[in-house]
């Protein structure tokens, strides 16, 4: 069963940034199913590693738009992304130590972040990008 699942309530007005929260979602709940099952803990890191890597990936090219298009929330929508890397970075990391406690207070954590800012903070850029023709 996914942790969340996509609505379109959920959509910022950008195509491609639509995609790759689709696809951050379909992560998250990958790794929801591997701490539920308790599948074993290379599964684990490596869904772990999967989420971080796309995860910077994505926001690399949020911030790259925001760039090329001087977005004036620029900063504050990189401090953000950059709390959540560093986030998933110390998971990965007492993972990677032997600590077995990816929880589900984690697993909401996770799901709740990506809400919030997708609703929040990039819902911010929709209209911004789809000025300068960007859908
Ligand atoms: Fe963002
Ligand atoms: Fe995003």
């Amino acid at each position: 069963m996914p942790l969340f699942n996509w609505s379109d309530k959920y959509s910022v007005g950008v195509y491609m940034f639509d995609t790759q929260h689709k696809r951050l979602v379909d992560l998250i709940n990958d790794l929801h199913d591997a701490m539920r099952a308790a599948k074993g803990r290379e599964v684990l890191g490596d869904t772990l590693k999967g989420l971080l890597d796309y995860t910077r990936m994505h926001f690399a090219d949020e911030e790259r738009q925001m760039t090329t298009f001087s977005y004036p929330d620029y900063s504050a929508h990189k401090v953000e992304h950059e709390r959540l890397v560093a986030k998933v970075v110390e998971l990965k990391g007492k993972h990677d130590a032997g600590d077995n406690t990816i929880t589900i207070e984690t697993m909401n954590f996770l799901k709740d972040w990506l809400i919030n800012h997708i609703l929040v903070t990039d819902k911010k850029y929709g209209q911004f990008f789809k000025d300068r023709g960007i859908v």
